[in-house]
C-alpha cells in the first residue's frame, strides 16, 4: 500500500473512540498497519478495526490503571503486527477533582487514578517500546498531552500535571533514545470534540469554550490525527523532542 505510513506498524493506545479512533484511522488511511488498543470497549474497537483500510490490523485490550501491564501490551502489539514502528499514547482520562470539594482519601484517589493511566501507563509503554525499537533500529513514540499543562486545569490539577509529566518525559526521551534512532514528540491539543469534552462543550459554558480560540470552535479529532500522522512520518524526523500545540491560537506560550 502507498502513503506516508506505508508499511509502518503503529499500536494506538485508547483507539475504541475519540481522538485515538481517528488516528487509527487515519494511519491506516496513509498505509500503515495499526493494533487498536481499548480498555472497556471492546466491542467499538472491533468496529474501528473493521472500518480500517487495508488488512493485517488487530485489536487489543488492556486497563493502563494499572501500568504493569504495558510491557505485555507492547509485546503483544510487536507480536501481532510483527514489529513496531510507532507507538501513540493517546489513552487518557479526566476527573473532576476540586481541592476544596472532596475529602483527602478521594482527592489522592483521583490523583493516583489519573496519574497511573495518564503518566505512569505511557512510561511503561515508552519503555518497553523503546527496547523494542532499539533491537530493531529505531522507531517513533508520540505522546498526547494537553494545553492543560500549560494554561492549568483548576478543577482537575492532577490531569494538568499529568499531562505536564508527559511533555517533560517525552522531551527527556528523545534526548535519551536519539541514538537509538528513536524519536519522541508530545502534542498539546485544546478542547476535541469527543465524549471527554461534550459535557462541557454542550453545557452553558460550551460557547464561551468555543470562543477560547479566535476561530470560535474547538478542534475535531481528525485535525489532531493529522498531527499525529505527520510526526509518525519520516520527515518529521528533527522535530524530535518538540512539544506541539494544536490548539487553534487558544492559548499562545512562549
Ligand atoms: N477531548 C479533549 O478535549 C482533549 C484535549 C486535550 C487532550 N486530550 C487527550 O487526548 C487523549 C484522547 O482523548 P479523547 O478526548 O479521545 O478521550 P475519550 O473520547 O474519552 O476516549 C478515551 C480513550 O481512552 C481509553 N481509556 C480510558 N481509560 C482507560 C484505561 N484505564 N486504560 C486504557 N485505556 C483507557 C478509552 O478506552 P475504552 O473506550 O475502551 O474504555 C478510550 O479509547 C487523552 O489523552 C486526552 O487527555 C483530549
Amino acid at each position: 500500500m502507498s502513503g506516508a505510513l506505508a508499511g509502518k506498524t503503529c499500536l494506538v493506545t485508547g483507539a475504541s473512540r475519540g481522538i485515538g479512533a481517528a488516528i487509527a484511522v487515519m494511519m491506516a488511511a496513509q498505509g500503515a498497519r495499526v493494533a487498536v488498543h481499548y480498555c472497556s470497549n471492546k466491542a467499538a474497537a472491533v468496529t474501528v478495526k473493521e472500518g480500517l483500510v487495508g488488512d493485517g490490523h488487530t485489536v487489543i485490550g488492556a486497563d493502563l490503571s494499572d501500568p504493569s501491564c504495558g510491557e505485555a501490551l507492547i509485546g503483544r502489539a510487536a507480536g501481532d503486527l510483527g514489529r513496531l514502528d510507532v507507538l501513540v499514547n493517546n489513552a487518557g482520562i479526566y476527573l473532576p477533582h476540586p481541592a476544596l470539594e472532596l475529602d483527602s482519601e478521594e482527592w489522592l484517589s483521583r490523583w493516583n487514578k489519573i496519574l497511573s493511566v495518564n503518566l505512569v501507563a505511557p512510561a511503561a509503554l515508552c519503555q518497553a517500546a523503546a527496547k523494542v525499537m532499539a533491537e530493531q533500529g529505531g522507531g517513533r513514540i508520540i505522546n498526547v498531552g494537553s494545553r492543560g499543562a500549560f494554561r492549568g486545569e483548576p478543577d482537575g490539577p492532577a490531569y494538568g500535571a499529568s499531562k505536564a509529566g508527559l511533555h517533560s518525559m517525552s522531551q527527556s526521551l528523545a534526548v535519551a533514545l536519539a541514538k537509538e534512532n528513536i524519536q519522541v514528540f508530545a502534542i498539546a491539543p485544546g478542547f476535541v470534540e469527543t465524549d471527554m469534552a461534550k459535557s462541557l462543550l454542550e453545557s452553558a459554558a460550551g460557547e464561551a469554550i468555543k470562543a477560547q480560540s479566535p476561530m470560535n470552535r474547538v478542534a475535531r479529532p481528525e485535525e489532531v490525527a493529522e498531527v499525529v500522522c505527520f510526526l509518525a512520518a519520516t520527515e518529521a524526523e528533527f522535530m524530535t523532542g518538540g512539544i506541539i500545540d494544536v490548539n487553534g491560537a487558544s492559548y499562545l506560550r512562549s
